[in-house]
């Protein structure tokens, strides 16, 4: 089953360009998205007041990554609940409520309890899940199956960018009827037919992100910055590394950097900073000045060429990748660190698709 790879995580690290194509198989013709389980709700949809995605963990986070791209083509207020959280608050969920259920299992039971919640108050509730006849593809009124294949690593990998290029396509379903988006839409479209292929290259860091894992194998922390588009990249990175690595790890928004986790950076704390070209760079230079200017150990996660912009005179690790439309750079951005996450648990003797303590659905509370 793991065919020539020593673990499932690694395996589904490197199927992505694969599962990356069954997930868009008959859903992209010519310029336009066409998504079976979506079309009839589109119009209620458009005219909610507001999407909710929910999910816990990874599913959470792919969702985070969609939202800007989401809110951007539809004009929707988009919010976030984490499940748990929403039913701790039993915070308000409305009839006018679009609320998007996001889980590679459909079983995670805050998730269905968070559905269950929100089918009482009335939303239109719509699923985004791995597993066909799932609870969550039962119950919702509609959705999307990512169709990325089983996944059997406890940690998520090739769901979480099935997860992100769903919610991608989902937003173009939903913006379709604006005319002053055509030429985004369009271009991102381009995008996701070339997505994988990009992917496949980027896989092609493996062994230079080895070669990184050995540097940090004895690290005691782990920090990740990102912002924009990329800050769920940051907080996903971290999740996996401290899941699998066993190691400290927090992804953080670099706009919070000075109200609080600045006083953590030394000489020895290794910082991830996640800065490839999109609305956000020029900020991001200036976090990594900073960061610079108290000697903090950097890996600087950047655009192929801009290494030398980033890291002038070159006091830090530099990971380049492609550069593809901004929505969709996450997809990219995360690979390396899956690498990391996946590397770093090797080299530090830990049970990769079995992580400690952890179960791959998690069905009680
Ligand atoms: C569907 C078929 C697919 C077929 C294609 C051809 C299934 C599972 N999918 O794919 O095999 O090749 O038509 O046109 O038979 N749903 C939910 N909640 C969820 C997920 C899905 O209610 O969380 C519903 C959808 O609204 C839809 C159905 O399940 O009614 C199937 O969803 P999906 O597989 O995404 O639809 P298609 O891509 O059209
Ligand atoms: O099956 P789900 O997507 O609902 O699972 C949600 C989380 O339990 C899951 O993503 C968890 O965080 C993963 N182990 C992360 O790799």
């Amino acid at each position: 089953k793991k065919g020539n790879y020593d673990h499932f995580m690694q395996k589904e690290i490197h199927e992505q360009p694969h599962s990356l194509t069954t997930t868009m198989r008959g859903r992209l013709k010519d310029k336009s998205v066409i998504l079976g389980g979506l079309k009839d709700h589109l119009k209620t949809i458009r005219h909610s007041r507001r999407v909710v995605f929910i999910g816990c963990g990874t599913s959470y986070n792919a969702a985070l990554a969609a939202r800007p791209f989401l809110e951007e083509l539809s004009g929707i207020p988009v919010t976030m609940e984490i499940a748990s959280d929403l039913l701790d608050r039993e915070g308000p969920i409305y009839r006018e409520d679009t609320a998007v259920f996001v889980s590679q299992s459909g079983e995670t039971a805050d998730t269905l309890l968070a559905l269950d919640y929100a089918l009482e108050n009335g939303a239109l509730c719509v699923g985004i899940t791995n597993t066909v006849g799932s609870a969550l593809a039962r119950k919702t009124h509609c959705g999307v199956h990512i169709n990325a294949g089983c996944e059997i690593g406890v940690a998520s990998t090739k769901a979480y960018t099935s997860q992100i290029v769903v919610m991608t396509m989902m937003a173009l379903a939903i913006g379709d009827d604006r005319i002053s988006n055509q030429a985004r839409r369009e271009s991102i479209i381009d995008g996701l037919y070339k997505l994988p292929s990009v992917v496949g290259e980027v896989l092609k860091l493996d062994g230079q992100i080895n070669d990184l894992a050995k540097s940090l194998i004895d690290a005691q922390s782990l920090l990740v910055f990102g912002r924009g588009y990329n800050y769920a990249t940051a907080l996903e990175g971290a999740l996996k590394v401290k899941e699998v690595a066993l190691m400290h790890s927090e992804g953080m928004l670099a706009g919070e950097m000075k109200h609080g986790p600045l006083a953590l950076v030394d000489e020895t704390l290794p910082i991830i900073v996640i800065a490839t070209r999109d609305s956000c760079f020029s900020k991001q230079q200036s976090v990594i000045q900073q960061l610079r200017a108290r000697k903090g150990r950097l890996v600087v996660m950047c655009s192929e060429g801009d290494a030398s912009l980033v890291c002038p005179g070159g006091s830090c690790r530099v990971i380049e990748v492609p550069q593809v439309a901004d929505c969709l750079q996450p997809v990219i951005n995360i690979i390396p660190l899956q690498l990391l996450a996946y590397h770093l648990t090797v080299l530090r003797g830990f049970d990769v698709d079995q992580p400690r303590n952890l179960a791959k659905s998690v069905t009680t509370l």
